[in-house]
C-alpha cells in the first residue's frame, strides 16, 4: 500500500488560511460608535468616536483599562478581537477623566493634539517641520501605524506612531535609533495591568552600536541579550531559525540603525511582540479564539527569575513555584494592591524593625541563614575581615547593613535594599546569605512557628526545621506506613488516594528531584513494599476538587504498555500530586544525549520509535477523549529496565485548567518540537504531536539534538541536513556516527523518510500516528518527503526570499547592510 501524502501537501496551506479567516469574520466589531476614516481640521475625535483602518484590523479612540478607575487614554487596539488589547497609547502618563469633553484634533500648527476638558494640550505629536499646517490629516493604516500626513500628498508623512512605540512591537515598525538626532525607538513595559505609564523594563537595540537587542531593568541592568546578528539570525535566539513566521531585517546605514520584521499578515493578523509588565519578558501572544484569550507562545528570557529584580526589593524568585515571587523571611508585601496588578517594584518590607545597636538596649539583631541563594550583585567587599564572625560583626555595626555573606573570597555586606534574590536548588553560582532580622523573628512563639511552616511551603529551606522534620518523619514512619495502607481509599480504576504526608515521607521530604516540566517538579519516592514511585507536584492548578478527581480518574483509566501508568494521586487543599510508576532507565533524553551512557543500538532505537508511536496512536485514536499530548520530546519519554518506552506527562493540560498558557510558555522553551500551528493560531489537532514526534525521530536517528549549538551560536539544524540528503537517497550519513554504520539500512531509510513526513508544514500532509506505526512496521510504503518550506528558507539567501515573496521590495534598495533570514 502506497501512502499518497505528497498529494495533500499543496492543499493544506490554503485550508489553514481559510479556517483562520473564517474564525475572524464571526467576530463582532467592538467599536459600534461613529467611525470616521480620518482626523482632519474638520473632524476631531471625542467621546466614544473612533477611526478604523481600511480593513478594520486596527481602531483608534479613547479607551479605559478595566480597573484603572476611569482613566481614559487615546490608544490603538485590535478592531476584530473581542478583548480590548491596546497596542499603542498616546498619552501614557497623562490620562483624561472624561472622554466626552476631551478631544483629539488637528491643532492650528498642524499637529495632532489631545485636549482635556479645560482645553489645554496634554499630548501632542509636537513636530516643528509641518509645511502645510492647515491640511494635515491623521489616518490609521492596516498595519496599526497612525500617521500624521499631508492631506493632499500621502507620501508626505510628518509623524507616525511606529516611531514612538509603547510596549508593543508590531510587524513593520522599527526598533533602533537615529544616529544624527540620537532619538531611539524602544519598548517600555506598562507600569502595571491598568497603568500604561512607563514601567521598569525596556526593550531596545544595543545603544552601544552592536547589532543585537537587549532587555534591561531601569535602563541600567541588562538581563537579556539576543546575541549578535550574524546576517542570518541572532545568536542567542537560534530556535527562531525554525520559526519561519517572520522575517527579520537589520539595517545599519549612515543615518540610522534599526531592526524591523515582517510577517505574513494574511496568516497572522494579530502577530506582535510585547514587553510584559509582570514578568519582564518579551513575549509573542497568540489570540486563541476558542478561549477568547491571549496565550504567550514564546517568551524570552525563558526563566522569569533571570529577569533582574523581578520580585522587587527583599522579594525572592523561584521559577518552580506559583506565584514565582514571594517575600523573604521576616518581610511582607509592601503594597498588596500594586503587587496584585503585577507591579512588584516596591517589593517587601520588614515585619519587625531592626533594633540596631546603640538605639535600643533590648536583644541584638540576629541573622537568618539562606542557603542556595543567588546573591544580589551590589555587595560591598570588606577584605580585611578574615572570619565569618568578624564579618557578622561588621554588618551588625552599621544600621544600614541588611545582610552579609562570607566565603573563601572574603566578607561581603549589603547595605540598603536586597534585589534580585533567587532561591532554587542546584543553581550554578549560589551562595549562602545571612539576612539580618530583628531578634523577635527568632523567638519560637506560636505565631512564629506558623510563619516558619509557611516559609517551608514556599520553598525557603530552614535547615534546623528540616532536620526536625526528618527526625519526626523517622519516628512516625512505621505508624504512617500502616496508616497509609489503611487510609488509602482506592477509587475507580484502582487508583490510590494518598495523604500528603504519606507522599512527603515516601519522597523523604521531596529531597530527590528527578526533573521538572511545565506542570511541576517530579520527585523520587518509595512506597512500603519497596515499590518505587515518581511523585509529581502539580503547580498552577485552577481545577476544583470535583473536576480534579474526575480528570484523574479519566487518566487512571488510560492504560497501555507504552504509556506511563498512574498509580495514585493526592488532593489535599491546594496540594495536588500525581503518583506514577518509576522508570529505572530514565528518559530517552538521558539515554540519547548523555555522552557517558552506553550508546543505544539501532534495534533498540527502532523498537523505541515504534513503542512511542503506538502509545501516541492509542492516546489519539483509541481513548474516549482523543487526548493530545502537546509536549512530545525526549525528556517526556521514559524507559523501563528493558528499554520499553513509556510516554509520560500526557493528559495534564486538561488537569491544569485555565493556566494552560503558562504551561505552553514553558513548553515553548523546549525549542524545536513545536508545530507551526501553535504560532498560526489555527485549531490544534493531533498533528501537533506528529510534528513533535518527527522532530524527535530525527534525534533518535542522529543521537544528538537537532539544533547543534556551540557557546555563542548554532551552526546546524539536523532536520534541514536530513531532508536534503534524503532527496539523494543518502541515509547512511544521517545515522548516529557512534553506531559506526551498525543498523538495518531498510529501517533507517523508513525512519528518515517518515520523520521528514511528520514535520511537513501542512498538518494534512503529516501521517497519523497509526500510519506511523504501520510504516515503521513495514506495512506501508512511503515516498521521499518534500523539504518542508521552513527548512528551504534556511538555505536560501535573503535575495531569494525577496524574490519569492515579492512583498519586501521596499527593502531591496535601501542598503547593502540590509540582511535577513527566515526566522
Ligand atoms: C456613544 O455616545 C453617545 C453619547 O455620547 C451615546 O448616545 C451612544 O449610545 C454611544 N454609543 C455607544 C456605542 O456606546
Ligand atoms: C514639544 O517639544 C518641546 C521641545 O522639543 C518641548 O519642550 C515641549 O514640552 C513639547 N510639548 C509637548 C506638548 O510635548
Ligand atoms: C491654509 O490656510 C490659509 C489661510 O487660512 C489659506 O490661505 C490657504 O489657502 C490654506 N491652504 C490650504 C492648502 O488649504
Ligand atoms: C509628495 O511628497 C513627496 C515627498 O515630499 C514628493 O516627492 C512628491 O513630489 C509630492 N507629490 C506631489 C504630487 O506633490
Ligand atoms: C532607576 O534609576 C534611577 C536613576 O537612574 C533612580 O533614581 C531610581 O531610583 C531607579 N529606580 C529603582 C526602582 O531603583
Ligand atoms: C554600522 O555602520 C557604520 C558605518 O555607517 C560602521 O562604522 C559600523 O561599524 C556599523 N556597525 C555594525 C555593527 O556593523
Ligand atoms: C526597641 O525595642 C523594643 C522592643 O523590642 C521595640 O518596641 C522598640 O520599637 C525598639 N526601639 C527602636 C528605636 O527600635
Ligand atoms: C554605614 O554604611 C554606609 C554605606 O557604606 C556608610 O555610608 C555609613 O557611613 C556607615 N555608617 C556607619 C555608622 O559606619
Ligand atoms: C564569594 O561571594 C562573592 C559575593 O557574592 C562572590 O562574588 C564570589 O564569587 C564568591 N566566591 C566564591 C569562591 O564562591
Amino acid at each position: 500500500m502506497a501512502m499518497a501524502m505528497a498529494l495533500s501537501c499543496s492543499i493544506a496551506t490554503s485550508f489553514w488560511l481559510l479556517s483562520f479567516t473564517l474564525s475572524i469574520s464571526l467576530l463582532s466589531f467592538t467599536s459600534a460608535a461613529t467611525s470616521t476614516g480620518t482626523i482632519s481640521a474638520q473632524h476631531s475625535l471625542t467621546g466614544n468616536q473612533t477611526i478604523t483602518s481600511g480593513d478594520g484590523t486596527f481602531v483608534l479612540g479613547f479607551f479605559t483599562p478595566p480597573g484603572s478607575g476611569g482613566n481614559y487614554y487615546i490608544g490603538i487596539w485590535y478592531g476584530k478581537i473581542s478583548v480590548l488589547t491596546p497596542v499603542w497609547v498616546a498619552n501614557r502618563v497623562t490620562p483624561v477623566t472624561d472622554p466626552t469633553t476631551s478631544e483629539l484634533k488637528i491643532n492650528d500648527d498642524g499637529n495632532l493634539a489631545l485636549l482635556n476638558q479645560f482645553k489645554s494640550i496634554i499630548w501632542s505629536t509636537n513636530v516643528t517641520t509641518i509645511s502645510s499646517s492647515n491640511s494635515t490629516v491623521a489616518v490609521i493604516l492596516d498595519n496599526g501605524n497612525l500617521q500624521l500626513r499631508d492631506g493632499s500628498n500621502s507620501s508626505l508623512v510628518f509623524w507616525q506612531s511606529f516611531d514612538h512605540p509603547t510596549d508593543t512591537w508590531l510587524p513593520g515598525a522599527k526598533l533602533g535609533f537615529n544616529k544624527i538626532t540620537k532619538r531611539s525607538q524602544h519598548l517600555t513595559s506598562w507600569k502595571n495591568k491598568v497603568d500604561p505609564s512607563p514601567g521598569i523594563f525596556t526593550f531596545e537595540m544595543d545603544p552601544t552600536g552592536n547589532l543585537q537587542y537587549l532587555i534591561s531593568w531601569n535602563l541600567s541592568r541588562i538581563y537579556w541579550a539576543s546575541g549578535m546578528w550574524n546576517g542570518q539570525e541572532f545568536s542567542s535566539v537560534p530556535e527562531a531559525t525554525s520559526n519561519y513566521m517572520y522575517q527579520m531585517q537589520v539595517v545599519n546605514d549612515t543615518d540610522e540603525m534599526y531592526i524591523t520584521y515582517t510577517v505574513d499578515i494574511a496568516n497572522n493578523p494579530t502577530y506582535r511582540q510585547l514587553l510584559d509588565y509582570d514578568t519582564g519578558q518579551i513575549q509573542v501572544p497568540v489570540w486563541m479564539e476558542n478561549s477568547k484569550s491571549w496565550m504567550p507562545i514564546w517568551a524570552r528570557p525563558t526563566s522569569k527569575c533571570s529577569v533582574y529584580g523581578v520580585c522587587g526589593p527583599f522579594g525572592s524568585c523561584n521559577d518552580f513555584t506559583s506565584p514565582f515571587c514571594y517575600c523573604v523571611k521576616g518581610f511582607r508585601i509592601k503594597s498588596q494592591a500594586d503587587w496584585d496588578l503585577g507591579d512588584r517594584s516596591q517589593g517587601c518590607e520588614r515585619v519587625a524593625s531592626l533594633q540596631c545597636s546603640g538605639q535600643n538596649n533590648s536583644e541584638e539583631d540576629g541573622f537568618f541563614k539562606m542557603t542556595n541563594v543567588r546573591l544580589p550583585d551590589n555587595s560591598l567587599s570588606l577584605t580585611m575581615f578574615g572570619s565569618s564572625h568578624d564579618c557578622q560583626q561588621a554588618c551588625l555595626s552599621n544600621c544600614s547593613c541588611n545582610a552579609y555573606s562570607f566565603n573563601s573570597t572574603g566578607c561581603f555586606v549589603w547595605h540598603g535594599e536586597l534585589l534580585n534574590l533567587q532561591e532554587e536548588d542546584n543553581q550554578p553560582d549560589a551562595g549562602t546569605l545571612y539576612l539580618r532580622l530583628a531578634a523577635s523573628e527568632f523567638q519560637t512563639s506560636e505565631s512564629n512557628k506558623k510563619r516558619m511552616v509557611a516559609y517551608i511551603s514556599v520553598g525557603v529551606i530552614v535547615p534546623s526545621v528540616v532536620v526536625c522534620l526528618f527526625m519526626l518523619g523517622g519516628l512516625v514512619w512505621k505508624r504512617e506506613r500502616r496508616r497509609a495502607i489503611q487510609n488509602s481509599k482506592v477509587v475507580h480504576n484502582s487508583l490510590v488516594s494518598f495523604m500528603y504526608d504519606e507522599l512527603r515521607i515516601a519522597t523523604n521530604n521531596f529531597s530527590e528531584k528527578l526533573g521538572e516540566g511545565g506542570f511541576g517538579s517530579v520527585f523520587k519516592g518509595s512506597l512500603p513494599g519497596s515499590i518505587d514511585i515518581a511523585v509529581k507536584k502539580l503547580e498552577g492548578l485552577y481545577q476544583g476538587e470535583k473536576q480534579f478527581r474526575a480528570e484523574v480518574s479519566t487518566l487512571g483509566a488510560i492504560q497501555h504498555v507504552n504509556l506511563i501508568r498512574l498509580i495514585g494521586f493526592c488532593s489535599q487543599g491546594t496540594k495536588k500530586l500525581l503518583v506514577y510508576e518509576l522508570m529505572p532507565s530514565g528518559s530517552l533524553a538521558d539515554q540519547l544525549f548523555r555522552s557517558n551512557s552506553n550508546v543505544l543500538d539501532w534495534k533498540i532505537r527502532y523498537r523505541i520509535a515504534i513503542g512511542i508511536a503506538r502509545g501516541l496512536a492509542y492516546l489519539h485514536e483509541q481513548c474516549r477523549d482523543n487526548i493530545l499530548h502537546c509536549d512530545i520530546k525526549p525528556e517526556n519519554i521514559l524507559l523501563d529496565d528493558a528499554f520499553v518506552p513509556k510516554v509520560a506527562d500526557f493528559g495534564l493540560a486538561k488537569l491544569i485548567g485555565r493556566d494552560f498558557s503558562k504551561v505552553l510558555t514553558t513548553i515553548r522553551g523546549s525549542r524545536g518540537y513545536l508545530a507551526p500551528e501553535w504560532i498560526g493560531g489555527t485549531p490544534i489537532t493531533t498533528k501537533v504531536d506528529v510534528y513533535s514526534y518527527g522532530m524527535m525521530l530525527f534525534e533518535i536517528i542522529s543521537g544528538k539534538r537537532n539544533l547543534v549549538c556551540a557557546t555563542e551560536s548554532c551552526f546546524e539544524f539536523f532536520p534541514s541536513v536530513a531532508t536534503s540528503k534524503l532527496i539523494n537517497g543518502d541515509v547512511e550519513v544521517l545515522l548516529d556516527h557512534r553506531l559506526e554504520g551498525e543498523a538495518d539500512m531498510g529501517e533507517l531509510a523508513i525512519a528518515c523518510k517518515l520523520a521528514g513526513w511528520c514535520i511537513q508544514d501542512d498538518e494534512s500532509s503529516r501521517p497519523t500516528m497509526s500510519q506511523v506505526v504501520q510504516a515503521l512496521e513495514g506495512n506501508l510504503d512511503i515516498n521521499v518527503p518534500p523539504i518542508p518550506k521552513f527548512l528551504q528558507g534556511l538555505s536560501n539567501s535573503w535575495t531569494d526570499n525577496i524574490n519569492s515573496h515579492g512583498n519586501f521590495s521596499s527593502y531591496q534598495n535601501s542598503n547593502n547592510c540590509t540582511s535577513s533570514s527566515s526566522l
